[in-house]
């Protein structure tokens, strides 16, 4: 019998980053998030615990994706160490609960590493209740319960509608993505079934779908995967390990220069790919391309599909087809300098699966980005 889940859906990502308002400036500016609200020096001037005097957050939304960009403002702050060791990238992955002190005491019972005790935060207007877990390398597992009666995010931030002073919103008309889709990890070779193992026995996860290094190949590197999904599918959580090849791996690449296992890409959810790549690139955001010959034969691989293949040559947008439906999906070069973190910007039209037809091709590009920095073959 699978075992009971706690997580509902996921609340939230939290980034540790070098310098959270310029990150939170991008976000806001290329990739369409709206700023609500900010919690730093200005907004802990009363608090007796003066616990906000270290740190910057901002919450970033669109849609039901709520991203918080954080920053150390010492230099003994934990996110001043995270982001020395990792760089930028998600150091947290918040779910939403129904008891935060429940789930986990139920994690820790089945064997999670205790990571931040049950808290409680209560500033009048409604509670705040949160504890984590450690997960892979040097990332959190969060518990987050709220009152039902509140609207707010956290005691502690302020809303706050934009970095620009005066300058209306960047995006006031609908938002370019509904949800996160699902959130990668890449952990060292071998780790994969520890850490599948540990998200069916410690949180009730289970396994959707594997992927061996046979499927994952381009001829040069190869990559294996499984996907974790809690019961109800809401939340995926596909976990890739390097598999054997000639050259370095896109995984190996990323474990090197993330220093250990980390969240490799968020896949974000949109209802219109080409409108949204399409504003995207307008402002600034590069992708992957495909290989030159991918269009030649997408259509008899996936066959009939609403939109003009022309279109999706032209953003370098990719098509893949499963038993239930098709997929368009498209990735980002890294966000920051290291070669780590990325976004995929995904459309679903029925298809339930991650782009199988597309690694080859996707795998292709990535190590052609990765000639280009040199890194082939990392020892
Ligand atoms: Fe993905």
């Amino acid at each position: 019998m699978a075992k009971d889940c706690p997580a509902i859906a996921i609340d939230h990502l939290e980034l540790y980053v070098g310098n959270a308002k310029q990150s939170a400036y991008v976000y806001q500016q290329q990739f369409g998030f709206a700023l609500t609200a900010y919690r730093g020096l200005e907004t802990d001037t009363t608090s007796p615990l003066r616990e906000n005097r270290h740190t910057a957050s901002y919450l970033l939304e669109q849609g039901d994706v709520r991203l918080v960009i954080s920053g150390g403002l010492t230099p003994a702050t934990p996110i001043g160490d995270w982001v020395k060791r990792h760089g930028d990238g998600v150091a947290v992955i918040a779910f939403q609960v129904e008891d935060a002190h429940e789930a986990y005491h139920l994690a820790v019972d089945r064997g999670a590493i205790p990571a931040v005790q049950p808290t409680t935060l209560d500033d009048g207007l409604g509670y705040f209740r949160y504890a984590a877990i450690q997960a892979y390398g040097d990332i959190l597992l969060k518990f987050v319960e709220r009152s039902p009666n509140t609207t707010a995010f956290a005691p502690g931030f302020r809303a706050l509608s934009s970095l620009t002073g005066d300058m209306p919103p960047l995006r006031d008309h609908h938002p370019l993505f509904s949800q996160v889709d699902h959130v990668v990890a890449n952990v060292e070779a071998g780790k994969m079934d520890y850490w599948t193992q540990f998200f069916r026995d410690v949180l009730g996860f289970e396994l959707l779908v594997q992927f061996d290094d046979r499927t994952i190949t381009t001829g040069q590197s190869a990559l294996m995967s499984k996907v974790l999904q809690d019961p109800t599918g809401r939340i995926k959580l596909p976990i890739n390990e390097p598999g054997q090849g000639h050259k370095t791996s896109q995984i190996t690449e990323f474990l090197h220069y993330h220093q250990g296992p980390g969240v490799q890409h968020v896949a974000l959810q949109t209802s219109d790919i080409i409108q949204t790549v399409h504003w995207l690139k307008t402002q600034g955001v590069r992708f992957l391309q495909p290989p030159p010959l991918y269009y030649e034969t997408v259509e008899a691989r996936v066959g009939a599909i609403a939109e003009d293949l022309e279109q999706l040559r032209t953003l370098g947008i990719l098509v893949d087809r499963d038993r239930q439906g098709y997929l368009l999906q498209i990735f980002t070069e890294p966000l920051s300098d290291r070669p780590t973190l990325f976004f995929e910007i995904i459309q679903r039209n029925g298809a339930i699966g991650f782009g199988e037809g597309n690694f080859k091709a996707l795998f292709t590009s990535i190590e052609r980005e990765q000639e280009k920095r040199g890194n082939s073959y990392i020892n």
